[in-house]
Formats: structure tokens, sequence, C-alpha cells
């Protein structure tokens, strides 16, 4: 049921407050995490040479989100496979790999294909899904559910979240028998359990019927305005949030029927630069993190070839970013930096949201899309 919302892609952004919530709850606990379904295997995930996160589209692009905090907890290398990819390819995979199977319906052909082929070749597999009983869940020798509750719209919202946070929930489980990182662990538990607390954006649950329920979702919706009739908008990201630039990227392709491209912010001189000018709306994601002053540089740059920015910056963060008076700025509580992704989606989610109801298209069942891809 809709509720009072007027579309399930709208309902399933605004309840991510409860859905992270019950993605987490009996498993955050302040001394660790409490991962059942993974109990049997830590010392096998321990010991494995690699982890290998396989899957489609926005699950693909949670598991990228998760990668740095997965590297740096566990300090096993981690590798990216869309599905289809590596089957297509037929990459290698070896008996001491764990293959993470990423999937929100648990049904998608070519993620349930890939993992035949790892079972095959005897890599331990992981599944982490939203969906009870699926065959994910069933085929895979072990997994978490994130527990989500059912999606709806087919463009995949709060499953996305809480996707990247059961993987730092488990990322937390295969390094606590690590003490050196015991200080960091400690911090991503405490931004866990604040998440779905946090201000603004992810806790701005609609106070009535009208259309525009908060005053950032208001917000989200005036620049979609601005943005109806552009042809195409990138948007740039680096280190922890380039999964977000990706996914942003997708949900207004997919559902607002909008060209657009998330991009690596490093990989800009090496082509990008040459689409910028000042009609080309590009989104710049420079929240806190080790990469912030990289950021701030690319802005400059941007501006100085007179680049139409939207500016995505941490709160009170304005002046030390330096948009020019012409660029517009989305601002996003922080949190600890890993983390920062499952915020940063927010606004992005709602603005695709907007312009797809501005667009007028259908934003529940966009054109040519299913919820689940069960066919090659
Ligand atoms: C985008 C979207 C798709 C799915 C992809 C994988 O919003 O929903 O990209 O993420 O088809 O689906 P699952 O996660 O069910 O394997």
């Amino acid at each position: 049921k809709k509720g009072s919302y007027d579309h399930f892609m709208q309902k399933e952004i605004h309840e991510q407050p409860h859905s992270l919530t019950t993605t987490m709850r009996g498993r955050l606990k302040d001394s660790g995490v409490v991962l059942g379904g993974l109990k049997e295997h830590l010392k096998t995930l321990r010991r494995s040479r690699r982890v290998i996160f396989i899957g489609c589209g926005t699950s693909y692009n949670a598991a990228l989100a998760a990668r740095p905090f997965v590297e740096e907890l566990t300090g096993i290398p981690v590798t990216m496979e869309v599905a289809s990819d590596l089957l297509d390819r037929q990459g290698p995979i070896y008996r001491e790999d764990t293959a993470v199977f990423v999937s929100q319906s648990g049904e998608t052909a070519d993620t349930l294909l890939a993992l035949e082929y790892a079972l095959e070749k005897g890599a331990l597999c992981v599944g982490v899904t939203n969906t009870v009983g699926s065959t994910l869940s069933r085929k895979t020798h072990c997994g978490i559910h994130i527990n989500a509750g059912c999606e709806i719209g087919v463009a995949s919202t709060k499953a996305y979240t809480s996707q990247i946070v059961v993987m730092a929930m488990i990322a937390l489980a295969i390094g606590s028998d690590q003490l050196s990182t015991q200080p960091r662990r400690e911090s991503i538990i405490t931004g866990l359990s604040s998440l779905p607390s946090m201000k603004n954006w992810i806790n701005d649950l609609p106070c009535s019927q009208t259309k525009c329920h908060v005053s950032e979702d208001a917000e989200m919706k005036d620049l979609a305005s601005s943005l109806i009739d552009s042809e195409s908008l990138l948007v740039f990201g680096r280190g922890y949030n380039y999964a977000t630039a990706l996914e942003g990227a997708l949900k207004v392709k997919e559902v607002a029927l909008m060209h657009s491209e998330g991009m690596l912010a490093g990989e800009m001189k090496h082509g990008p630069l040459a689409l910028v000018d000042e009609n080309l709306p590009i989104i710049v994601i420079a929240t806190r993190d080790s990469c912030f002053s990289k950021q701030k540089s690319v802005i400059q740059q941007l501006l100085s070839r007179k680049g139409r920015l939207i500016i995505m910056c941490s709160e009170g963060d304005i002046s030390a970013v330096g948009p020019s008076a012409s660029c517009r700025v989305i601002q996003v509580p922080e949190v600890a930096d890993c983390l920062q992704p499952v915020i940063n989606i927010i606004p992005l989610q709602l603005l695709a949201y907007h312009l797809t109801v501005l667009r007028g298209f259908d934003v529940d069942q966009p054109r040519n899309l299913a919820k689940s891809v069960t066919t090659q």
C-alpha cells in the first residue's frame, strides 16, 4: 500500500530510516556485530585470498560502495564483477576466493548463473539479498538477509542503502579479530547506529499529505524543475562516493528517462572534460573524506570552464567547497566517511523521483524495465 504517498518509489525513499533500522536490528552491538548467517563461515572468510563482489545494476553499485571499507577492515583484496561480464569472460575464480552475491530479488538470472559458475569453481559463496527463500538465498553456502522490507517500485532505493549497511556489518564481522582496526570499527558502529536518526535527508518523514513533504524534498523538487529540459546530467564522484555517482545517474536514467552518467572524478581530465560547457548540468559530490581536497580542485577546474555545477557538500561546508554564485548546493549531514554513501544517495533518489514526476513519466513502472530480471 502506498498510504499517503503518490508512488511506491517516493514511499520507499522516505521509508529508509525504518528500513535501515530493521536491517541492523539485533545485529549491531556496542561490542561488534552479530551475524548469525555468517558465524560458521567466518574462519574461511578470513582466510580467503580475495573477495569478489558480484551483482547487477543497483546491487552492483551497492557492492562498489562497500568495496573500500571491506578492503580497509579486512585487509583482503576486493574485486568487482558485473555478473553478465564475469560470465561473458568466464573470469578466473578459485577455491580460495569468497564470492559475495548481491541481489535485492535474489532471482536475477545473470547473478544466479554467476553463482552456479562460482559454485562449480569451489569458491565460498555468500548471498546478500532482500528476499527470504529466494533462489540466491537457497543456493549460496551462507548469507545475510537485508530485511529492508518489500520493495515494489522498479527503481531500487531502500534496498540499496540496506545492502551497503549489511556489507558494512559483514566487513566489521570479518575484521573483528584485528586489534589495530578496533577504534575504526567502533567509530563505524557508532556511525551505523546513528544513521536512522540522521537529521534532514534521512529523517525527514512526511508530515502532511501535500506533494512535497519536507523542505529537503521541496529543495530537490526545485532542483528537478531546473533540470527538466536538460538532455543529460553528469555525476562526478570518487573514493567512497564513486558508487554514489553511478547509482545517482542510474536512478535518473531509469526513471526520469534522461541520459545521465556517473563518472570517476579522477578520470575527468581523460575525456569527460571536453563535454563541459555552461549548459550541461554536473553534480559534483564533495562531502568530507580523504578525497575532499581533490574534489575541491575538480570544482575549480570545472568552474574555470564555466561548468554548470550542482555541488553536494557536508552541512556547513559551502564556503570550504568554494562554489561560485551560480552553483546550486545540496547540503547533507556528515557521518563516518565510509557510510556517507548511505546519506548522499538520498537527495539523488529524490531528484530522480521529482524529475520523473515533472517530466510526466511512470515512476514505479519505467518503460521497458521489470523489477526482477529473470532472463539473460
Ligand atoms: C535499478 C534496479 C536494477 C537492479 C538490477 C539487479 O534501480 O533496480 O538495476 O538493481 O536489475 O536486481 P537485483 O538486485 O534484484 O538482483
